[in-house]
């Protein structure tokens, strides 16, 4: 039986001398309380910290109410590299600033705060999978502790929680090989890569979506080298606007100006697209199919009359493309995700026809599709 349960039990046996009780203390603790903060009596000052019995209360409060609203749900498996890859990505700019990270102190300005960020290398071990989710999903109340920007996407929620189960026995290097993505060999030929006339942005971007020196490394994060220029372009002013939901992209692209936003479209419309070993097993059969006529009977069009070279540049390409990316924003528009914007609204009808076969047939036949061209669109 669970507490809310237990408590509701008690109150319907003993309701009539509970509610007297608890409409006169509630009257006097309403005067009680209009009566201090008339006086002006109690410190607001983030500066001195509550008194102690107040913080052990308020800290009892809170994790009784995270216990109580975690969901009942099965976490997808977290020991997954690209899961951690990109979640490790994301804390970097969307965490690190106030709770630190291994071998990166905490700012004096949130060590400031009250409550101060607790460091998580520690505190992650207080807390279940699914407590971790919603922490990182909700955010606390007035603590300063935010909630995820949008709140459709469990799936990135979920990448976080990964990474702070890793996070207590990372080392320094570790982590930023994780978040960053550093090249650690020196490219082939011993020459330095060089960035051309790349903006200054890349670097912001390079950490998850790579560069010149290669794509993304986690199957989660989409390739962007050859996309047409339109069709980035368009992706990012969307991400911005809210009308396409990622917190991990939204809190990416945040800061861009509208010009770095139309620099980085064509910086990356220009890469090479990355070279694949190709997997022949997955290029003919039901993806194929699916992708070069559809499947008339149950109303599917072609995939590549929207998606092959000679397409609208507002429309993504597909050839080359990350499988598992594909997979998952199929799998986001089936689960209910609407379409705000006018490419989303042609393509969601078209996600919600699909089964799980299909996407698993279309999304390994287009990650092994070499994709042609890149340079110059
Ligand atoms: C603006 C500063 C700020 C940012 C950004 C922030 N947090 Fe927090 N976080 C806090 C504060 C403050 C608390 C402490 C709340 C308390 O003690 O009641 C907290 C608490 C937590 C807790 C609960 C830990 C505990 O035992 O109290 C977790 C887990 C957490 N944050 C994870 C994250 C993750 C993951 C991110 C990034 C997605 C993040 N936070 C971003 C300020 C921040
Ligand atoms: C922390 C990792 C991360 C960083 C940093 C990041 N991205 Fe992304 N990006 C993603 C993920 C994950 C997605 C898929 C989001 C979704 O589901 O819509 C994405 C999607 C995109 C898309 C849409 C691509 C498509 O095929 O629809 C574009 C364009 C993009 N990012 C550009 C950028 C640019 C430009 C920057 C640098 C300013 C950047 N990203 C920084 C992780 C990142
Ligand atoms: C009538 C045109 C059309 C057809 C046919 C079509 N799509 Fe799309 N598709 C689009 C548009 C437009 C988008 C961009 C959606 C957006 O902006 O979010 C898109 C986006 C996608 C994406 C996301 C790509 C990315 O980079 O983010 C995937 C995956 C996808 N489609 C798969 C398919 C598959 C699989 C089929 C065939 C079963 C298919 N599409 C058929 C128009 C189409």
């Amino acid at each position: 039986m669970s507490r809310v349960e237990a408590l509701r039990r008690f109150l319907v046996r003993r309701w009539k001398p509970i509610a007297a009780g608890a409409a006169a203390l509630a009257l006097l603790a309403a005067s009680g309380g209009v009566l201090v903060a008339w006086s002006g009596l109690y410190s607001v000052a983030a500066s001195k910290g509550h008194w102690l019995v107040i913080d052990r209360f308020l800290r009892f409060g809170m994790m009784n109410s995270v216990e109580t609203h975690a969901p009942d749900v099965e976490p997808p498996p977290l020991d997954d590299a690209d899961l951690i890859r990109l979640g490790a990505a994301h804390y970097y700019a969307g965490c690190a600033y106030c709770h630190g990270a291994p071998g990166l102190a905490m700012t004096p300005v949130a060590q400031h705060m009250l409550p101060a960020p607790p460091d998580l290398t520690s505190h992650v071990s207080l807390w279940t999978d699914q407590e971790l989710f919603w922490l990182v999903k909700h955010g606390l109340k007035y603590t300063g502790m935010p909630g995820w920007p949008v709140q459709n996407r469990d799936d990135e929620v979920w990448a976080v929680v990964a990474f702070l189960r890793q996070m207590p026995d990372m080392t320094q290097q570790t982590y930023r090989d994780l978040a960053l993505a550093e090249v650690e060999a020196e490219p082939q030929g011993g020459e330095e890569i060089a960035r051309g006339n790349a903006p200054d942005a890349v670097s912001a971007c390079a950490r998850c979506h790579g560069d010149e020196a290669g794509p993304p490394k986690s199957e989660l994060v989409p390739v962007l080298h050859g996309q047409p220029r339109e069709m980035l372009e368009n992706a990012l002013r969307a991400y911005l606007s809210g009308e396409r939901s990622s917190g991990i992209m939204q809190t990416a692209a945040s800061g861009l100006s509208s010009d770095e936003v139309a620099e980085l479209a064509v910086y990356y419309a220009g890469l090479e697209p990355p070279r694949r070993t190709i997997d022949t097993a997955a290029l003919s059969g039901h993806g194929r199919e699916l992708a070069e006529s559809g499947d008339p009977a149950r109303r599917i069009p072609a995939c590549m009359s929207c998606h092959s070279e000679s397409a609208l540049p507002v429309y993504p390409r597909l050839a080359g493309q990350n499988a598992r990316y594909i997979a998952n924003r199929l799998k986001a528009w089936q689960a209910g995700q609407t379409a705000r914007t006018d490419t989303a609204a042609i393509m969601v009808p078209i996600a919600r026809l699909l089964t799980d076969d299909d996407i698993a047939a279309v999304s390994d036949y287009f990650s092994s599709l070499p994709q042609a061209g890149g340079a110059g669109r």
